[in-house]
């Protein structure tokens, strides 16, 4: 096996990241090009020469540009949509409704610890409770994932919340088939899809599901401070954001369209972040090379470490990011994994993702155009220094 030959003209100066750090961690908190960071510094000058022009009369327009950007890129109708900051912001939007806080919430046991806090905050407001749906890890079959939710989803609950893609996991779920489950069982289902925008080819409207939220600044390389809410038609008239504004009794687009005084920069730049990459490589084509290099990361990891990927279908759940299971008992020489992870930074410069599920430890590694093979040699290396 191979890895990829490198996409056309990359070279790492189109990405403002500093040279001297292996960067295999973009699925944190992602990665821009320069061209969208200048993209945004331009308007950024803009509102601060002049902000009552900017966010009065220039902005409004250049918000419209960006949602029906946004729409057309994860093929939802435009009036669903609605900018947030990020996809915990949107998350909780849905979470503060008191139906929900007052119910049974269902979240994968492999959810982001954020989502899966602010439930728990939610439900000790309320009279609710949470319950992890547990995912067999690793995944040996999709359906298995399926077969799990409709389980837990027997009972009925007020809101399922179900990840696209896992964090520490990097997972891809089969959302539309899950959210079929929670429509059988009458259960409102809200998709976790912080990861999904941009790394993979998202369709909002065929996965159906009642609230879809998503992160523009990790895959598709806009400012951080990017992300969006998806609402069905029939929650429009009480999703809010959470700061309430004017016009939040107007109708759902009003709301979110003004959120108070705050930067709309990383939203306007959508479409210059989206373009970019179209007039590079192509969406399509940076998805499967992004895909190959995963599968061949994974590999050389499962050879260096003795274990095995998160998943066990052979790429089926697969997309930019690989995460493998670290060998033997790592927790009894760190002291949790961060401290591991930012050894790692510290002796290597090298940036990856630890994570702690099922009882073990697991590297992910993100894979991004500026990513080269001799990297992931290092870092298997420098996990395994880690574990003497
Ligand atoms: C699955 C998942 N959900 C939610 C979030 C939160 O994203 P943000 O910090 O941008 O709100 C993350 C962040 O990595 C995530 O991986």
């Amino acid at each position: 096996m191979h890895p990829p030959q490198p996409l056309d003209g990359v070279s790492p100066e189109l990405w403002l990241l500093d040279p001297t750090w292996s960067f295999l961690n973009a699925g944190s908190f992602g990665l821009r090009l320069r061209e969208v960071y200048e993209a945004r510094l331009a308007l950024l000058g803009q509102m601060d020469t002049q902000p009552v022009e900017f966010l009065e009369r220039t902005a409004p327009p250049l918000w419209e540009r960006a949602r029906a950007a946004l729409a057309d890129f994860v093929s939802a109708d435009v009036e669903g949509l609605g900018f947030v900051a990020n996809a915990t912001e949107g998350i909780d939007a849905v979470l503060v409704d008191a139906s929900i806080r007052d119910g049974r919430v269902l979240v994968g046991d492999q959810a982001y610890g954020a989502v899966k806090a602010a439930s728990q905050w939610g439900a000790n407001l309320g009279s609710g409770h949470v319950e992890e749906v547990k995912i067999p890890l690793p995944v040996e079959k999709v359906e298995d994932v399926v077969a799990m939710w409709d389980a837990a989803l027997a009972d009925g609950a007020a809101l399922a919340i179900v990840d696209h893609v896992t964090s520490g996991t990097a997972l891809v779920q089969p959302v539309a088939e899950i959210v079929q489950r929670c429509r059988a069982h009458d259960v409102p289902v809200l998709i976790d899809g912080a990861h999904a925008p941009g790394l993979l080819d998202l369709d909002i409207a065929a996965i159906g599901a009642d609230w879809y939220v998503g992160n523009l600044h990790k895959w598709v390389g806009a400012p951080s401070g990017a992300g969006f809410i998806w609402t069905a038609p029939q929650h429009r008239d009480r999703t809010r954001p959470l700061a309430l504004s004017h016009e939040c009794a107007d109708s759902y687009e009003a709301a979110f369209m003004w959120q108070g005084t705050r930067d709309v920069t990383p939203w306007l730049v959508l479409p210059e972040a989206i373009q970019a990459v179209s007039n590079r490589w192509g969406w399509t084509a940076l998805r499967q090379w992004q895909h190959e290099m995963a599968m061949w990361s994974c590999a050389q990891l499962v050879e260096a470490l003795g274990t095995e990927p998160s998943d066990g279908t052979g790429g089926k759940m697969t997309a930019a990011m690989t995460s493998v299971r670290i060998p033997g008992e790592p927790w009894k020489q760190w002291a949790d994994r961060f401290a591991m992870r930012d050894a790692i930074a510290s002796r290597h410069k090298i940036e990856l993702a630890i994570d702690d599920l099922a009882g073990a430890w697991w590297v992910r590694l993100s894979m991004g155009p500026w990513v080269q093979p001799e990297e992931i040699g290092r870092a298997a290396d420098a996990v395994k220094e880690c574990l003497v």
